[in-house]
């Protein structure tokens, strides 16, 4: 090969690579980027969209040259003279990729440390995830919720934790992702710099109910965050401090409610009374109002000891029992059989 054709053949590569670049980079590839640390991640892509281009368009005019420049020619059957090595080609394509591969893990790891990086005024959120729902807990506010609330442009920190199988936490526009396994705390931060609704999605596949494993994610501003919070505060006090007529069945119901979205039986459950709509489980409108009190305990506590006709055994997590205190167990059961006999 000439100098002039190895000149000519390495245009030919960075022409392709501008050109494979600019297109690849028209797409939006990640979506909506809604936290300080997305526009990091979201550089990191488009510098490896375009080294990738730059790889594949060796390798592309390289093919193209060998098919042109070593074709058979008319009445040539020969299989062409044996060569073996070249010293200065193995050098190339030894140094090339060794530098692309440095370059992109020198740049990953910068990119990580940043976005990793704890400020000291971060909101903590303790964050638990089981088949097949999502639960929040705010330490220093002394709040619980099944909702995920967070302020805009104030670094917030969740600590992951999972009571079963392994589950897996990312909200899209934030772009980081980690996973919650059990027995083994993890923690990822995320700055949300855009204020709106969106949605937590557990990727982890961790059982039938995976794909319905959603929370609504809401970013708003400190005040709102504030008022939020002072919301919460107010339904837990009401609902413990209720007194006179009707004040214990009102805390039941209200208690029992949060029971059930807590320990994420709506996600796979109906039951009108709660707003739930999920059917990996049997329709609890349908079978509340056949069980005693008791059968509704054992439902619970031991799901597999009598099954509804065409689910199967195995799907209900079996752990109820240690998850739930007896006191809430017993609100659990009594909101659930008053809704029976509502539901009737
Ligand atoms: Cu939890 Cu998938």
């Amino acid at each position: 090969m000439t100098r002039a054709t190895l000149i000519r053949l390495v245009a030919a590569m960075l022409a392709l690579t501008a050109v494979i670049s600019v297109v690849m980079l028209q797409f939006d590839w990640n979506g909506v980027a809604g936290a300080t640390e997305a526009d990091d991640i979201d550089l990191l892509t488009d510098v490896m969209i375009v080294l990738s281009s730059f790889v594949y368009s060796i390798v592309l005019v390289m093919l193209a040259y060998s098919i042109w420049r070593y074709r058979a020619k008319p009445g040539d059957e020969s299989d062409g003279e044996p060569i073996h090595g070249n010293t200065k080609l193995e050098i190339a394509w030894t140094l090339i990729p060794t530098v692309i591969v440095l370059f992109a893990a020198g740049y990953s790891w910068f990119i990580l440390d940043k976005i990793e990086a704890r400020e000291a005024d971060r909101l903590e959120v303790d964050v638990t995830a089981q088949q097949f729902a999502w639960s929040f807990e705010y330490p220093e506010q002394g709040v619980t919720s099944t909702e995920l609330h967070v302020p805009v442009d104030r670094q917030a920190e969740f600590n992951l934790d999972a009571i079963d199988v392994i589950h897996s936490f990312w909200v899209p526009e934030w772009r980081v992702k980690k996973d919650a396994v059990p027995g083994q705390p993890t923690s990822l931060v995320a700055t949300p710099d855009r204020e709106g609704s969106y949605q937590l999605i557990c990727t982890e596949l961790c059982g039938v109910g995976h794909a319905t494993m959603r929370a609504p994610v809401v970013v708003e501003s400190q005040e709102e965050f504030d008022e939020w919070i002072a919301d919460q505060d107010g339904d837990a006090a009401g609902g413990g401090g209720a007194g006179g007529e009707g004040g214990e069945e009102d805390a039941v119901a209200a208690q029992g409610q949060q029971i059930f979205d807590e320990q994420g039986c709506n996600g796979c459950h109906t039951l009108a009374e709660a707003g739930a709509t999920q059917t990996i489980g049997p329709s609890l409108d349908e079978v509340l109002p056949r069980l005693s009190p008791d059968e509704i305990e054992t439902a619970i506590v031991d799901p597999d000891a009598e099954l509804s006709p065409g689910f199967n055994e195995g799907i209900m997590p079996d752990n109820f029992g240690d998850a739930l205190s007896p006191e809430e167990l017993d609100t659990l059961v009594r909101y659930l059989s008053e809704n029976a006999e509502g539901g009737q």
